[in-house]
């Protein structure tokens, strides 16, 4: 029997109402490379839910991509972004950002999060010429241990990036977990006033891929699409990101899809809480962190695809969870049941 998967966000294909537009305007001729009616179309709706007059939207095919292109873009020869140490652009993109030739400051911290204190302590390290200027903040929302920013957290990060001269970059590639989940107080037009630069995921959210930057700051906006270009990241059938976005906001698809995965998640906390086991971290989204004794993981890793996180003993480690736009309350309900031992599977 194949191993159902908890692993990721992406292992299904796309929501069908986003194959059915695909399908719907195949055979229209359009421009190519993002000048398509669909693509145009996709970023009004997306501008009407960011509320800023200033702000453009970019299409670019996935998220490491999204994130040098615009860190490229950002930061000059001799600057560098700070970051939490566990951040995607740290631990998951094979040096991408590195090799765009910038350095990250990595911060530890115990939730992922970022906080001013960090950022200003990083800035008050960094002051002569013989060490790298720090010039962008980068988190993401949800982070990468699922937790959140609340709105009053991400106000203090753009105040300490306004006094200090630092360009705020939100990664949004779970964005609407973040904003659907039971702990939200952050809007879209929050991040249109907020950040400078910020991305709505596609991919992790019923898209087959794509993912949508948008650029408050009008100085970051000039050449952006030479920059797109020259990564690599300007499709000529720009149309199959445009239409994904088109299916995904012209109805609220994109929120209904992520609270359905956020609903499942924390089902699936609340009942394993309830058998009595902790969690890494304190997460309202749609990763969870439980932590579980070894020999209970090898055998949940007959029956389940998982990821081993953290080893927090010699006997506990914690795991991910993640749950999608598409996973089944049978599935959930089943996985309890294997945990709590009454499974007759
Ligand atoms: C927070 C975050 N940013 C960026 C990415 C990178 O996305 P991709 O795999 O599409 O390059 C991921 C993927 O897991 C992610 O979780």
């Amino acid at each position: 029997m194949q191993k159902y998967s908890f692993y990721n966000d992406y292992s299904e294909g796309a929501h069908p109402r986003i194959l059915e537009l695909i399908q719907k305007t195949n055979l229209a001729q359009e421009p190519g490379y993002g000048y398509d009616s669909l693509c145009r179309q996709a970023q009004e709706f997306i501008l009407e839910r960011v509320q800023n007059p200033q702000a453009q939207v970019f299409f670019v095919p996935g998220g490491t991509q999204a994130n040098l292109i615009v860190l490229a873009s950002l930061l000059r020869p001799h600057e560098s972004v700070i970051a939490a140490v566990t951040a995607h652009i740290c631990v998951h993109e094979t040096g991408a950002i590195e090799a765009t030739g910038h350095k990250i400051n990595a911060v530890v911290t115990p939730d992922g999060k970022l906080t001013p204190a960090h950022i200003q302590a990083v800035v008050d390290g960094h002051n002569d010429e013989h060490m790298v200027k720090p010039a962008a903040v980068f988190i993401s929302h949800s982070t990468e241990l699922g937790t959140v920013y609340h709105k009053a957290e991400l106000e203090a990060i753009a105040r300490t990036c306004l006094r200090n001269g630092l360009s705020l970059y939100l990664d949004g590639a779970r964005l609407a977990s973040a904003l659907t989940c039971r702990a939200a107080d952050v809007s879209l037009a929050d991040l249109g006033r907020l950040v400078d630069v910020f991305y709505i995921g596609g991919t992790k959210n019923g898209a087959l891929l794509g993912e949508a930057i948008v650029i408050n700051d009008p100085a970051l906006q000039k050449d952006f699409r030479y920059v797109i270009k020259q990564r690599g990241g300007l499709l000529a059938k720009g149309r199959l990101i445009g239409a994904q976005f088109v299916s995904l906001f012209q109805d609220d698809l994109y929120f209904e899809l992520a609270a359905s995965a956020n609903r499942l998640a924390q089902k699936l906390a609340e009942g394993i809480r309830a058998l009595g086991y902790g969690f890494l971290t304190d997460s309202p989204t749609n990763q969870i962190f439980p932590v579980f004794p070894n020999d209970l993981i090898v055998k949940l890793e007959e029956d389940y695809g998982f990821y081993r996180m953290d080893k927090l003993d010699a006997d506990h480690t914690a795991i991910r969870l993640v749950t999608s736009w598409a996973t089944k309350e049978e599935a959930v309900d089943e996985f309890l049941r294997r945990l709590s031992g009454k499974s007759g599977a």
